[in-house]
């Protein structure tokens, strides 16, 4: 459609027509034998409020929605299509590890790759529109959707919020084209920090903090055109998003320019009463209106309020206006004018959906993304030849996609005994369940309680692990939280593996010292005692459909480990939260010196997490060269490049993550100890070199200054360059200003 098509189709339709646009629910009640159950019953909504709808959340698959489209459309006054959105976080029916593992690859080309092709899949079941990527900053642990979050670096996460959108949208941002996707970045903003860690808390970021370390994700993301934008449920400093002019008007339009689809969270606007910000769902309509929130998700608040607030002049239909020329300019873009299906078809989506290209980089990104945290004596990789029993609760488990894979089939998920069995590595392998995931426990999934008894098969499975255990050459435990531990409404204050499985590793420990640790788990967990328990530690977080052939490759040497920590793995969870870039002090600890008293320590604890940032063994053993700066100082716009040369001196091929860190030695804000401002992978063979060169620009050295104007500051600055975030690789120069 031209642009004053859509102008004069705008201009036609009546203020309930327009309403339509901005209410979205979820699928189910478009469909012909349409009731409404569940937590849209708790929202209020009926089907009336849905008639005019105009995007739907939730559902997908070619058939379904061709039939919801059409007979939607042949109803509308105007044969408006409807969007179709849903959360398709990691992939669609192939799933890639979870966002935290894909940012623990240091890899955003590859998990562009991997976006294309979870945006092929859906698009090709019907979608329009994803609720990805979530850029949400986090540095608590505890908090359950840091399975969704790349990690605690900015800049590693900007570029992770990059790849994404490319990934789904496309390099060149034409959303019209088949097998494309609109993202929609979230959320907006501060949700990754609530306080204490516990889920829908309230924020509360300085604007030095919200700007430094929260923004640079969404502004990389808006940067690289995602069509739409979810404002944030909880409030930021007082103030919840949904209801904040400041945030969504002021900030997210007007500074930072973005000028698609804000869509509110999940019955955000109606809870704008309960927060406390509005009297009434009318008031809640009003503030949410006002402060920029295009379309309200699931609340009763626009459906039922909106038209009145205009009729009566409380609200300005310009405002209706504007919100629903976004919406229509995105179904647009779309195509959806054109062709409703956006190239969707029962055809399409069995040529598309679990192809074997798709699975291929599925199983590849396992290996890019599993951390290898410790390795002693080699234990790693195993060797096929001798005896190992895999043992735990998640050698056969399905469950490692993690809560929000919404459209996987479990039947898709290669396990680990299928990994290893079917990678041809399993000749001398035996395979024991050892114990449940949980055990007598209570854990809340979608809707319903699951509850998690006491096997009477218990004893049984004990007696036959510590057999196989003391049989067997190796062990490898396959241990981890139940994946409704982690996601949505999963805050937890104990960050361990259950008890029952920590006490089954503790005995087979005692009989076999030979024990490897596969750590399945949504968040980085508190692993010591696992740690003190085994040689080697493999943390695979929740590796997705192709995750058991992926850590079989891993485990048995046909590829090296790739990933790195991209958020700090405790000592403690008392040490909550710690992260690699935190400010200098004045009275900072060494912990190679004597022993200090006024210093920034804690008397019970090491200051450093366990497993820090950027840390990561490979089966590779890598040389580095000193940093190489081409020049001693920069002045204002010049590029310096600094460079290693890289050496695996190993004797097994290894992809080495080289990372570039950034000291600013001075400032008028106090600077972090260190921050990552570059990434290079490179795959090197035994006895092979390979260079590493990053460009450092006026821009990478940029910070808020104290009179918040964002700029670099002349001085002193050291760069570090090596394999993790502790290398002393370094070199320093001067930037002139
Ligand atoms: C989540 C969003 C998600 C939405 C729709 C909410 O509960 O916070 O991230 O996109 O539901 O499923």
């Amino acid at each position: 459609m031209t642009e004053q098509e859509l102008k004069h189709l705008l201009q036609s339709m009546s203020l309930e027509e327009k309403v339509g646009q901005m209410v979205q629910v979820t699928g189910a009640f478009l469909e012909e034998d349409a009731v409404i159950t569940g937590p849209a019953a708790d929202a209020g909504l009926e089907l009336s409020d849905c008639k005019l709808a105009g995007s739907i959340l939730g559902i997908a698959g070619a058939k379904r929605l061709r039939k919801i489209q059409e007979r939607y459309m042949e109803e509308h006054p105007h044969h408006i299509p409807l969007l179709m959105m849903a959360d398709v976080i990691h992939g669609y029916r192939t799933v890639f590890p979870i966002p935290l593992a894909l940012g623990a690859s240091f890899h955003p080309e590859l998990v562009e790759k991997a976006m294309t092709m979870a945006a092929a899949e859906a698009a090709s079941a019907g979608l329009h529109v994803t609720f990805s990527p979530m850029t949400d900053l986090v540095r608590d642990p505890r908090w359950g959707r840091v399975l969704e979050s790349f990690g605690e670096s900015p800049w590693l996460d900007a570029r992770m919020a990059e790849a994404y959108v490319r990934g789904y949208q496309g390099p060149d941002n034409d959303l019209s084209r088949p097998g494309r996707l609109s993202a929609c970045d979230k959320h907006f903003v501060g949700y990754g920090a609530p306080v204490a860690g516990r889920e829908y808390n309230h924020a509360e970021l300085s604007e030095h903090t919200l700007r430094e370390f929260h923004l640079p994700a969404k502004i990389a993301a808006i940067r690289a055109g995602t069509a739409c934008v979810m404002p944030a449920f909880q409030s930021l400093n007082g103030v919840p998003c949904t209801a904040s002019e400041k945030i969504v008007r002021n900030l997210l339009r007007d500074e930072l320019g973005f000028e698609g689809v804000t869509i509110s969270d999940w019955s955000a606007v109606g809870e704008l009463v309960a927060q406390g910000a509005a009297e009434n769902t009318r008031e809640a309509a009003k503030l949410a209106i006002e402060a920029g929130i295009d379309i309200d998700m699931m609340s009763v608040c626009y459906a039922r309020e909106l038209k009145g607030l205009v009729e009566s002049g409380e609200v300005e239909e310009r405002l209706v206006d504007e919100a629903v020329w976004r919406i229509l300019t995105l179904k647009n873009r779309l195509g959806l004018f054109e062709d409703p299906f956006h190239g969707a078809g029962v055809q399409e989506e069995k040529r598309t959906v679990l192809c074997e290209k798709h699975r291929d980089l599925a199983r590849s990104l396992v290996a890019e993304s599993v951390i290898l945290l410790k390795n002693e004596d080699a234990v790693l990789p195993l060797d096929s030849g001798s005896r190992t029993a895999f043992i735990g609760p998640y050698v056969d488990s399905t469950d490692t996609c993690g809560s929000w894979a919404i459209f996987q089939n479990r039947e898709d998920t290669v396990t680990l005994r299928r990994g290893v069995t079917e990678g041809g590595y399993g000749a001398n392998a035996v395979f024991c369940h050892g114990c449940d995931v949980l055990e007598n426990t209570r854990v809340l999934g979608f809707g319903v309680e699951e509850v998690f008894g006491q096997s009477e098969n218990r004893d049984e499975w004990i007696r036959e692990a510590l057999q196989a255990a003391k049989e067997a050459d190796r062990v490898v435990m396959a241990l981890g939280e139940h994946t409704l531990q982690s996601g949505e409404a999963a805050s937890r204050g104990d960050i361990t593996i259950p008890h029952q499985q920590m006490e089954l590793l503790r005995q087979i420990s005692a009989v076999n010292p030979n024990v490897v640790t596969v750590v399945y788990s949504g968040r980085p967990l508190d692993l010591r005692e696992v740690s003190a328990c085994s040689k080697a530690v493999l943390a695979v977080f929740l590796p997705g459909t192709m995750g058991g052939a992926g850590i079989a490759d891993v485990l048995f040497g046909r590829t090296s480990p790739g990933g790195r920590v991209s958020i700090s793995f405790p000592w403690s969870v008392a040490q909550v939260p710690v992260y690699h870039d935190d400010y200098t002090t004045g009275r900072p600890y060494d912990p190679a010196g004597a022993e200090q008293k006024f210093v920034s320590r804690y008397l019970d604890m090491p200051n450093e997490p366990l497993y820090s940032f950027g840390y990561g063994l490979t089966y590779g053993i890598f040389r580095y060269s000193p940093v190489r700066l081409s020049a001693g100082s920069m002045g204002q716009g010049q590029i310096l490049t600094a460079s290693v040369t890289v050496k695996n001196e190993g004797s097994m091929a290894a992809k080495e993550t080289v990372q570039l860190y950034l000291r600013d030695e001075k400032g008028t804000t106090v600077r972090p100890r260190r921050e990552l401002k570059g990434v290079k992978c490179l795959y090197l063979q035994p006895g092979e070199e390979g260079e590493a060169v990053f460009e450092i620009t006026e821009d990478l050295l940029k910070i808020w200054d104290k009179h918040m104007n964002f700029l670099a500051e002349p001085g002193w600055f050291t760069i570090y360059v090596g394999g993790d975030s502790r290398t002393e690789n370094s070199a320093r120069f001067r930037y002139e200003g």
